[in-house]
């Protein structure tokens, strides 16, 4: 009773603003903190659009390397950055998680990143916090007959791209007997559509993530008209059996072994045509026969 008198309108004012001002502190202070994990965030969200992405999906599955949904569960904070920067430091240390991750998508080393180390944790932030696309790529249509041959066109150079870059087949071998002996020096890409999906090609053929395939295309990027090309035409690989059969060829190579053997066989007769073409007694055979 008495404490209900003792106050009065003023003091309980006070109170009420007292309070009021520590709330309005509270949440001033969590609105600037997460305004600034905010824009952390959206720093790490460019930088995996423009460096990772082409190679990682979050949540779309396995790209040229892991499915990075979750990551942050799998890996430490520490662990990711210094992968992040150079993965290859961390396996030739002999780390033992680097190694195996290396072994498992055969030894292909993923790019150092050059970032200082506050844009590094931003994208770990990043990856830590992305939900990523749960939904599955939609399939795409079977490819036109018309885009497959466009793109087997431009992969073995019979058709030359708008920019002027080189053919994939100067590099890559895929197991199309319409490609004769494709380059070896990079994957096979038989499977790349099925392994990659539409979207890691598109991401691989706009910006290449390998330095060799980069310098390659530097100053010649692919229109996206190509880019479809060309995955229409990989993706022909894997979903029609038969543009991978070997053709039967019998004839062709029979035709073509007889012609080179005929030619051989003049070559050798011009080279020696000076050779004896009858036995050394034949002369005095026949000198000794026809009486003479
Ligand atoms: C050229 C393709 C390529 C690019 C670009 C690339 N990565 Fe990778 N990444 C890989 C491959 C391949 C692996 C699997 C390990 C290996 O072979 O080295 C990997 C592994 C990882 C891992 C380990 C995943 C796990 O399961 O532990 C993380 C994390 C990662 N990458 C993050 C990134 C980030 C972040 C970027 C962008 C800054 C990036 N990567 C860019 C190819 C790439
Ligand atoms: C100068 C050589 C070169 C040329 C030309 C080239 N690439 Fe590549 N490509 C590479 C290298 C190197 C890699 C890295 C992977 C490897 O070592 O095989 C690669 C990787 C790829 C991959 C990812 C392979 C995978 O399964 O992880 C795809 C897809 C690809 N190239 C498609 C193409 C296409 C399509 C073209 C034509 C537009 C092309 N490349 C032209 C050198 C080249």
């Amino acid at each position: 009773m008495a404490r209900a008198l003792t106050e009065t309108p003023m003091t309980m004012t006070k109170r009420l603003t007292g309070s009021r001002l520590v709330m309005a502190w509270a949440i001033a202070g969590l609105l600037s903190w997460s305004g600034l994990a905010s824009a952390q965030a959206d720093a790490g969200a460019q930088h995996f659009q423009k460096l990772c992405s082409a190679c990682h999906s979050i949540g779309g599955g396995k790209r040229v390397g892991p499915d990075l949904k979750g990551v942050t569960e799998r890996r430490s904070k520490e662990w990711l950055v210094k992968w992040i920067a150079s993965s290859s430091s961390l396996v030739k240390q002999g780390d033992p998680d680097a190694v195996a991750l290396f072994e498992e998508y055969g030894k292909l080393t993923m790019p150092d990143t050059a970032l200082p180390p506050a844009e590094l944790e931003a994208l770990v932030a990043y990856l830590g916090g992305a939900q990523g696309s749960a939904a599955p790529e939609r399939p795409r249509p079977p490819p036109s007959a018309d885009d497959i041959d466009r793109g087997l066109a431009l992969f073995q150079g019979s058709a030359s791209f708008q920019k002027g870059g080189p053919a994939c087949s100067a590099c890559h071998h895929v197991s199309h007997d319409a490609i004769v002996g494709g380059g070896v020096l990079a994957k096979e890409l038989t499977t790349a559509y099925e392994r990659l999906g539409p979207s890691g090609l598109e991401g691989i053929l706009k910006s290449p993530p390998f330095p060799v395939m980069a310098r390659a295309f530097h100053g010649k990027e692919l229109s996206a008209q190509e880019i479809d090309a060309l995955t229409a035409y990989l993706q022909s690989l894997g979903g029609h059996a038969q543009y991978a059969q070997p053709r039967a060829d019998g004839l062709k190579l029979l035709l073509g072994g007889s012609l080179g053997a005929g030619l051989l066989m003049a070559l050798y007769a011009a080279l020696w045509r000076r050779r004896k073409t009858e036995p050394v007694n034949q002369r005095i055979f026949a000198r000794q026969t026809l009486g003479e």
